[in-house]
Order: C-alpha cells, then structure tokens, then sequence
C-alpha cells in the first residue's frame, strides 16, 4: 500500500490523526478503494499531510459536512486560484446568495421542466444503440455515453456552436480545477480561464438559442432574480458539470455490466430494475470523488477538532463503500435496498440539481441497451486521470 503514519497533534481537543496517504497519486486515483479503506479505519476525520486538508471518508461524517453548510461553507474551493475564478457561481455560494441562484439554475432540470425533454431523449437513446448494436463494438464512452449530452444537453444549453466542441476539454480541465493545487490543477488552470473568456463573450443575449437554458439565466438577471455579475459564472453551473459526470456514470455501467453479467441478466429479465441499477452503479463508481468545504468554526466532528479556516475534503465515493452503510460495499449488486442512499449526488443544499436530467440520460440508455444486448465484453480501457472525476477515457466494448 502506499505508506501510513498515524500520529495524534497535540493541543487541547483532540485534533484528527494524521497521514502521509496521497488521494490524488495516480495508483490512488485509478484504484482509490484500499486508500479509503485505510483512511476510515485510521478515523473518521484525517489530517493529509501532502495537503493540509482533512479528508472526510466515512459516511456519517461526509453527510453531517454536507447538510451544515454554515459550519462547512462550499464558498471557497479547495484551492485559492480556483475560488478566484468561480466565486459566485452556484457551487462556490452559500446561504440566500446560493439559494436563489440555485432556483434559477434548477429551473430546467425538475422533474416537471423535464418532461418536455423526456421523449426526444429517449428516441435518441433507441437510435444510438441500435446505431451502435448494429456495429457489434463501440467505445461505450466516445460513442455511446456522450451521445446524448453532448447532442440533447448541450443544444438545450443552447451556447454558441462555434467553441462548443471544446465543452468536454473545459469541463475535464474545471474539475482538475477543483482539486488540491497539484500539476494536473496547475496545467488545467488556462482551460479554465478559457471557459471563462467564453461564458462573458459568447454566453450572451444575441449569441444564444432563443429558449434556452443559458438565455434563461440572462432573463432571470434581467429580472433582477439574480445579479447581472453572477451571469457568466452561472453558465458555468451547466457548462462544467452536465457532461462528464453522466458520461462517466453511463460508461461505468456498461463496464460494471460487462465484468457482472449475472446483475445484467436481472436487467434483462426485469427491467423494472433500471432505476436500482443506476443508483447502484453510482453508488460503486461515483463519478464525482470528492469536493472541498471550508471549516467556518472550530467543529467537533466525532471527537476531533476541525479548526476554524482549515479545509475538509468530503469524499463522496468513499462515502459510497462505507462497510458500516453499505455491508459488502465492494459486491456490485442492484438489489441492494439502501444503494438509494449513496453520495454521488453529495447532499444537503448543494446536493446535484441536475439528478433528474441525469437519471432520465442514464435510464433511457440503459432501458434500451437491455432490449438489445445479451453481453457485454470489454476490449480495451483506459481511465481518465483526473482530481475529481472517475470514469472511463475510453471503453472498446463488443455486444452479443
Ligand atoms: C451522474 C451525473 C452527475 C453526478 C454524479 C453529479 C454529482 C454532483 C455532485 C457530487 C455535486 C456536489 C454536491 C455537493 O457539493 O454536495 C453536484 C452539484 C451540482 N451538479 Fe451535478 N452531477 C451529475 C450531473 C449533473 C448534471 C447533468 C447537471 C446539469 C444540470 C449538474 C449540475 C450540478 C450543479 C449546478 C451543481 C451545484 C449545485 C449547488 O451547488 O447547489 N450535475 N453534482
């Protein structure tokens, strides 16, 4: 493993025990399960040292961070260059601010918003995979999970075509962004300043689809909903996180199938099954790891001390395969009655407000891949190295 030293500070209240572990090494970030295990069993609350953050990984411990957002603010990131060029937007906001940008960023995704998107994306997920079954072999992520965010998604965004196809550099690059400032923050930091050159120029009344999502944020600024400076950070609220994840989360399905054709015969046989299956393969492949939050008060969190103006990183897909929440938490199995209640959407009032949009995506493919494939085979892989994202850079897959 990769190294552990286990040491109480001194001073008063018990502070958390620390370690040298490194969940943003590449062994850690491709197979990150045994650094978790190790952290939660040296407590619920450990000080990295490499970082200067406390890492959250069970779940109790991920939950209570999440839902008391005055003693755990998401306003400043994990890092300082980052925070400067989001502040303000949805995630980076607490309080009324974030509440009413919230509202207005929410407006297109609720369950009730989304029924007008519910047929065309389910006709286009038929169309891709029987598009893609005809082939018999496909990349699971380049072809067949980026269909529909990148066409549905991303037109009903309705940002400019021109600089639209480099949507998914930005968004890989914005959650590198949200890391620890290591190399891979570091050399994504121009990419996403370029996203922000292209929310304030292009992101504009003029430039965008009449009806859309983007325009509707100009409304809501012109309404005085929200004020007209949080407009282009608020772009970035559907630029940066409406692609990857469901990309990430739909291709890690297919691989999780593909390894457990036992849980894919249940599918097929009952498709019934689907909305379990996609919390439960969320639940084992959280497409976002872990974000940060801020200590705005000394916090007693399970008998340590979290000092006030430290960082915690909250650790959503350690959370996931917490033992003492999810017995078994490595066994890949859909009928799990509690996979309901993972953390890859976090919680509390950050919680992901494009859950729904993302489970119609996910759904809606995999209602129609178990009319049409008996098996999956995986060919080729290879994993995206990223401070935030797990999933698959690419998936060669045949299919029976
Ligand atoms: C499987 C797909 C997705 C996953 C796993 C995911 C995961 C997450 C997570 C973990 C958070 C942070 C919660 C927190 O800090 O407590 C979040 C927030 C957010 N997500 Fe998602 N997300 C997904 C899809 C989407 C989509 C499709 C959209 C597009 C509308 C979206 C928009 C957002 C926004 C705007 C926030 C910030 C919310 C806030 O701060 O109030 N996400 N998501």
């Amino acid at each position: 493993m990769l190294g552990t030293s286990t040491t109480l500070l001194t001073n008063a209240t018990p502070r958390a025990p620390t370690s040298i572990l490194d969940p943003y090494a590449d062994e850690a970030l491709l197979n990150p399960w045994p650094l978790y295990r190790e952290l939660r069993e040296i407590g619920p609350v450990v000080w990295l040292e490499k970082y200067g953050m406390f890492a959250l990984t069970g779940y109790d411990a991920v939950v209570k961070a999440l839902r008391d957002w005055e003693a755990f603010p998401s306003s400043f990131g994990m890092n300082d260059d980052m925070n400067q060029l989001l502040r303000g937007n949805t995630l980076c906001s607490d309080g009324d601010a974030h509440s009413r940008l919230r509202r207005v960023v929410m407006r297109p995704v609720t369950p009730a918003a989304l029924k007008s998107l519910k047929e065309e994306v389910e006709r286009e997920a038929e169309a891709v995979v029987n598009r893609l079954c005809a082939k018999g072999r496909f990349c699971a992520t380049g072809e067949l999970a980026t269909h529909l965010p990148v066409t549905i998604v991303s037109s009903a965004i309705g940002l400019p075509e021109e600089g639209r196809e480099r949507m998914m550099e930005w968004s890989i690059g914005m959650f590198n962004c949200f890391g620890p400032m290591n190399e891979r923050a570091r050399s994504a930091m121009p990419v996403l300043s370029e996203m922000m050159h292209y929310a304030e120029t292009q992101a504009v009344p003029g430039k965008l689809k009449p009806g859309s999502w983007a325009e509707a944020i100009h409304h809501a600024a012109a309404a005085g909903e929200v004020p007209s400076e949080a407009v282009p950070v608020m772009m970035i609220d559907y630029m940066g996180p409406s692609l990857d994840t469901t990309i990430f989360g739909i291709s890690s399905g297919v691989w999780l199938f593909a390894k457990h054709p036992d849980q894919w015969d249940l599918v097929r046989n009952d498709p019934s099954l689907i909305p379990a299956a996609i919390d439960e393969i969320l639940r084992m492949e959280a497409p976002v790891q872990g974000f940060s939050r801020y200590v705005a008060r000394d916090y007693d969190l399970d008998g340590f001390l979290l000092p006030e103006g430290s960082r915690a990183i909250v650790f959503y897909g350690a959370a996931n395969r917490d033992p003492r929440q999810f017995p078994d938490p490595d066994r890949f199995d859909i009928r799990r009655s509690n996979a309901g209640r993972h953390m890859a959407f976090g919680a509390g009032p950050h919680g992901c407000l494009g859950v729904n949009l993302a489970k119609l995506e996910m759904r809606s493919l995999f209602m129609a891949l178990a009319q049409k494939v008996k098996r999956f085979h995986v060919e080729a892989e290879e994993r995206v190295l990223n401070n935030i994202l797990r999933g698959f850079s690419k998936l060669i897959v045949t299919v029976e």
